[in-house]
């Protein structure tokens, strides 16, 4: 298991899979640690399975480092990775300073949605010396835009497109790059073909590592589930049956 990122390079040339999961609390976080997890994500995922907003969008700064801090607390080993929220990264300068928040909040890297048309904010970022994560393939972030959630790299123009933008956050430094619902076969040419390691969600085994929503993985968001995320737990159903236990006991006669 990782206790730092500049172990993320031998990773990818050992073969063995990077496995990274979310987090936004300190329970969590400290389990998932405990477990042995490589990195651990305080995704902006949090507005929709945490705060109950309808996508990422309305997620801010100031959630975020609230997020960051809670799960800083809970880590002991695993590198925490912390997202830019959408439109906290908009120019270099902003995304930097935003960067820098995220680092004191406590996070070893951060995390902004896009490629090629990013690469001025990434650069001012790695500049500073903080480790960067890409994400690239359906970003959450441009659902209102994009009209939906969309698998990408259907087309040959797609296929051109994410390999320019994996290529061109490679060489701005990228230590790894969140590959999202991307065709497998493209995700694992991708991976092939750059330095920095992919971790995949949604885009088949072909990657460096996979990363999933834990809230997916323990079944304690059970209103949306991803169809490539495997529940293996029912924690909500465990939730349900405990608190329907606890009021027959406090209502009975
Ligand atoms: O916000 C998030 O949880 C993410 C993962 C889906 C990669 O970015």
């Amino acid at each position: 298991m990782l206790t730092s990122l500049s172990e993320i390079p031998s990773r990818k040339s050992s073969g063995l899979p990077l496995a990274v999961l979310t987090a936004y609390d300190y329970p969590t976080s400290r389990l998932l640690d405990e477990a042995g997890v490589d990195l651990i994500l305080v995704g902006d995922s949090l507005g929709m399975v945490v705060l109950g907003l309808p996508d990422t969008t309305g997620v801010t700064m100031e959630m975020m480092l609230h997020h960051t801090a809670a799960v800083r607390r809970g880590v002991k080993r695993a590198p925490v990775i912390a997202d830019l929220p959408f439109h906290s990264y908009d120019t270099p300068e902003q995304a930097l300073a935003n960067a820098r928040r995220l680092m004191d909040a406590g996070a070893d890297a951060v995390k902004l949605e896009g490629g090629r048309a990013f690469i001025p904010q990434v650069c001012a970022i790695i500049a500073s010396s903080i480790p960067f994560v890409g994400h690239i393939g359906m970003l959450p972030q441009s659902v209102r835009e994009e009209g939906g959630y969309k698998k990408k790299g259907k087309t040959p123009e797609q296929i051109e497109g994410l390999i320019a933008d994996a290529v061109a956050l490679d060489q701005a430094g990228a230590t790894a790059i969140v590959l999202e619902s991307i065709v497998q076969d493209v995700a694992a040419q991708i991976t092939e073909k750059i330095r920095a390691s992919t971790i995949g969600i949604g885009a088949g085994s072909g990657t460096d590592g996979q990363v999933l929503v834990t809230h997916d993985l323990i079944g304690s968001f059970p209103w949306f589930r991803p169809p490539f995320a495997k529940a293996r737990s029912d924690v909500a159903r465990s939730i349900s049956t405990a608190v329907h236990e606890w009021l027959a006991e406090v209502r009975a006669p």
